[in-house]
């Protein structure tokens, strides 16, 4: 058995999109009162022990850093999850923010939250990121994707659309899980397969994938960075912290498919030990 990884190998757009808004649908509660209201990995620094939200603060730090962040900055967040990096960016870079997520759950909760802590400038919205029809062309600074890339059927697609709602010289900010190979053959086949299947990936593309789409559809790309070792320690951190809560607990907090996704985080985290996940952190500029 051989199989690329840089083409989908399972589902259709329109199904995958179902699949991934019910899952977050189902789960983004739980996820919240287990994880917080993050849903991405941590920075963890060598000579700084952090909890996991302040890695997960830190993470976000280190891309607003490259990003060279100024206030008022029109931001989109695609794939917002919970709000998590839109709220953190409106609060403390005054960024002006619309985020987007298949998930009318997810919507209910960010907005919920913006209320609760008054934070005016953010938006929420069910949006698909591979239309983005509400989203009118050269509208914003950055476009801002956190580790949602990796559940979109058509990674070229939402390229274009970045490309599409941006300013010229507004930036794409993509930070994603990338295979370490084009194409697996056998056990690593067998392995890449089960994995992108239990996190709802269509599929999980190379680095060097990543950087032809960006560069293809006219972005210059500034840089490319790979932030595997920094953020591996968050699979360690994830597995530890769900085996701290019995099968009930994780059943009443995000039912059947919270269990499941609780059993399948040490798959992550073997992949990622064993180098055949990378995380990529890339950055491109409309021109
Ligand atoms: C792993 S979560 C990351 C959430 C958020 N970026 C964070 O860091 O907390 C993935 C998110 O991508 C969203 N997503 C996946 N496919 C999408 C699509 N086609 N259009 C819009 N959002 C999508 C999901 O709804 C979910 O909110």
């Amino acid at each position: 058995m051989k199989i690329k990884t840089d083409q989908p190998f399972m589902h259709d757009s329109a199904e995958i999109a179902n699949i991934v808004a019910k899952f977050w649908d189902q789960i983004s509660e739980g996820w919240r009162k287990i994880w917080g209201p993050h849903i991405h990995h941590g920075f963890y620094e060598v000579d700084k022990s952090l909890t996991p939200l302040e890695a997960q603060e830190n993470l976000i730090e280190k891309l607003a850093d490259i990003l060279h962040l100024a206030p008022q900055t029109h931001i989109l967040d695609v794939g917002c999850g919970m709000g998590g990096s839109s709220l953190y960016l409106a609060k403390k870079y005054h960024a002006q923010v619309l985020g987007i997520t298949l998930s009318p759950k997810q919507v209910r909760l960010a907005t919920l939250q913006s209320r609760l802590e008054n934070i005016a400038n953010v938006d929420f919205k069910v949006e698909n990121a591979l239309s983005m029809s509400s989203c009118d062309n050269n509208t914003f600074d950055i476009v801002w994707s956190l580790e949602s890339c990796e559940q979109f059927y058509d990674k070229d697609l939402f390229i274009k659309q970045a490309l599409r709602v941006l300013k010229p010289g507004g930036q794409l900010m993509l930070a994603t899980w990338c295979s370490s190979q084009d194409e697996y053959e056998g056990y690593l086949a067998k392995k890449y397969r089960k994995l992108c299947l239990a996190f709802d990936l269509p599929y999980m593309p190379t680095m060097a994938h990543y950087r032809h789409l960006i560069e293809v559809n006219g972005f210059t790309l500034q840089s490319m960075l790979d932030w595997s070792k920094h953020v591996e320690k968050s699979w360690d951190v994830g597995v530890s912290l769900a085996s701290t809560y019995s099968f009930l607990q994780l059943f009443k907090l995000a039912g059947l498919r919270g269990l499941r996704f609780a059993s399948q985080i040490k798959m992550m985290q073997e992949a990622f030990h064993q180098h055949r996940v990378k995380y990529g952190v890339f950055l491109a500029t409309k021109t």
